[in-house]
């Protein structure tokens, strides 16, 4: 299996400070334009519009993800429709759909957590907390002034992370990106490795890793991608809940042996490797 990556990803890792392609570079992986179209592939592809990418791979039919097994884990609300469809239940925060103009539903229950479908979008990494409709109303408006008038906005109930440790803009939750290859769990990672170098509440106890394995098994069913990442967090009486699902292929981290071990699965490649209290094999 050749692992490729896209070439033009370069300014965006280079900006946000990802080593990724360099990872990815370290373990043999190539533009894709050097790709061999006879053989296997896994493409590390930007979150780029979905015609992009099935221009990207329209020559390479080996190359996966397949479009349609990428496009479904690009916006939390076709996420939480795949689990739906597929009866899967793990624990997750009870979640509105706010179409554009349509009526507020009755049943919402504040404090809220607004996002669009594909990013949580806020200046520096704020999180949005809105506590009545009023506030509801002017968060919304703010992100479809910015990210477009017909965004499709999720309203979340809001849950009490416990925190790992003080960013710039306050606490930062206890979360774990879990990575599965092919349908199974194989590598945990804390999510905000960026932001805190040693958080409290890690490494997860052993009892709390099987129980992140099992739910990531559960949710990485519901797609047929070949890499799934599922983002859990912890809250204050010690709860894990689901927080969202994406494609592994533009999923960022910071573990540098937690990232190449997971290429190195895609191959197919077996081997036998150490944590650290910031992640390790699932
Ligand atoms: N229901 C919630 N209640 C409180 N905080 C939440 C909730 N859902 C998410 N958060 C916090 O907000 C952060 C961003 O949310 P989310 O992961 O859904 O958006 P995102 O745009 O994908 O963010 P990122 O790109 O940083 O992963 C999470 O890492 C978590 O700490
Ligand atoms: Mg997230």
């Amino acid at each position: 299996v050749q692992l490729l990556y896209d070439p033009r990803d370069a300014a965006y890792h280079e900006r946000v400070g990802s080593q990724i392609l360099h990872w990815l570079d370290d373990v043999g992986a190539i533009p894709i334009h050097d790709a061999d179209p006879s053989q296997d592939a896994f493409l590390f592809a930007g979150a780029r519009p979905m015609a992009d990418y099935r221009e990207l791979t329209g020559d390479l039919p080996l190359v996966r993800d397949r479009p349609d097994e990428r496009e479904p884990l690009l916006r939390l609300d076709t996420v939480l429709h795949a689990l739906k469809i597929a009866a899967i239940r793990v624990p997750s925060p009870r979640t509105w759909i706010l179409p554009l103009d349509a009526p507020l539903p009755r049943d919402m229950k504040f404090p809220l957590f607004v996002r669009t479908a594909s990013s949580s979008w806020k200046k520096g990494g704020k999180i949005s907390k809105v506590h009545s409709v009023k506030e509801l109303k002017t968060e919304a408006a703010e992100l479809r002034r910015v990210l477009g008038w017909d965004t499709v906005l999720l309203a979340r109930e809001w849950l009490d992370f416990a925190a790992a440790g003080n960013g710039r803009y306050g606490p930062v939750a206890q979360e774990v990106r879990t990575w599965c290859v092919d349908g199974l769990p194989v590598a945990w990672s804390f999510h905000h490795m960026h932001l805190i170098a040693r958080p409290r509440g890690f490494p997860p106890l052993e009892s709390e890793l099987t129980v992140l394995k099992s739910m990531a098994t559960d949710v990485a069913a519901a797609f047929r991608s070949r890499l799934v990442v599922a983002d859990f967090a912890r809250d204050r009486i010690g709860k894990w809940w689901f927080i969202e699902a994406g494609p592994g292929s533009c999923a960022g981290t910071g573990h540098e042996i937690v990232f190449k071990s997971v290429a190195k699965r895609l191959r197919r490649e077996q081997s036998d490797w150490q944590g650290d209290s910031v992640g390790g094999p699932l």
